[in-house]
């Protein structure tokens, strides 16, 4: 496996090896990004993982400084799982000027997560952009675990006619239902046993749609309240069309149950998809 911090280092690198599939993270892995690297290793003969706690994602008061780092038990799990090469370029190296030419994605990210953190999408949607132009990679790995981020950049690499494929992962979870995040590291013990509250109330969501219920505003508001009952703060419980996270019309069948609540300090997102049969 190499290891390699330098952009023009990665080109040589991958000029030898125009096969490859790719997986973008922050670090800080777990059984989620593994997960993505068992899909993108039988796709391609090189499969590549960056690692970049990308600053233009976050907001001011967000958690960019704390966010866990872990560089070398990272690399133990990557050489492990078989990774070609993983690229962990410093933020000069990403940005060695201030990134003015940023893209901007359509009003999806403003919506959601989008609305309690202003300006997120479009710092992943610039530097994911940045590392397809670093990687040429020909298909790159996304969680589904981060639904909205997954529809933004399939959208960019469509509306770009970026010549990748985007390929979806289901959302891996602890055996109590917890979406596995770096974020969960932030919970205290007793909020890691609130926690997986949250994928309770999506599941129950999801069963009462699949049930027949259709008032979707009184599946939401259950949804808030049932949190909120137990020391969360909801941003919100919604039901939505997967295709674009807009509110479902009469008739759509393919739906998500959206959520993202705070706990103690610690914000986290899931979300259940709902196919009903035709
Ligand atoms: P990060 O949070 O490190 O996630 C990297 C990838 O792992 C994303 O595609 C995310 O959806 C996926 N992932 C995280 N937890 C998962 C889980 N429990 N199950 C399945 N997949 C999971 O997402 C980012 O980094 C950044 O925004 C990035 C795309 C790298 C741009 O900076």
């Amino acid at each position: 496996m190499d290891i390699i911090h330098f952009v023009a280092d990665l080109r040589a690198r991958l000029q030898r090896e125009p096969n490859n599939v790719f997986v973008p993270t922050m670090g800080n892995l777990h059984e989620g990004h593994i997960q993505l690297i068992d899909i993108a290793k039988p796709r391609a003969a090189c499969t590549v993982v960056s690692i970049f706690v990308n600053r233009l994602q976050f907001g001011p008061q967000e958690d960019f400084d704390r966010y866990p780092r872990t560089f070398e038990a990272d690399c133990k799990r990557l050489r492990d799982a078989g990774v070609n090469v993983v690229f962990a370029p410093d933020e000069k190296e990403i940005y060695p000027e201030p990134q003015t030419f940023l893209v901007e994605p359509s009003d999806l990210q403003h919506i959601l997560d989008g609305a309690a953190r202003p300006g997120h999408f479009r710092g992943v949607a610039t530097v994911v952009l940045k590392l397809f132009n670093m990687v040429s990679p020909h298909s790159a790995i996304f969680g589904k675990k981060d639904y909205q981020q997954y529809i933004v950049l399939r959208d960019m690499v469509r509306q770009f006619a970026l010549p990748i494929e985007i390929i979806p992962a289901e959302t891996v979870r602890a055996p109590d239902g917890l979406a596995l995040s770096s974020r969960n590291g932030y919970l205290s013990a007793e909020e890691r046993i609130e926690a997986p509250r949250l994928y309770r109330t999506l599941r129950e969501a999801q069963a009462e749609i699949m049930a027949g219920a259709c008032d979707f505003q009184r599946i939401e508001l259950h949804g808030m309240s049932q949190l909120a009952d137990n020391g969360w703060r909801p941003d919100y419980v919604t039901v939505r069309r997967q295709a674009d996270l807009q509110k479902p019309a009469p008739g759509d069948r393919e739906l998500v149950v959206l959520a993202a609540a705070r706990l103690g300090k610690t914000r986290l997102i899931d979300n259940v998809e709902v196919n009903l049969e035709p």
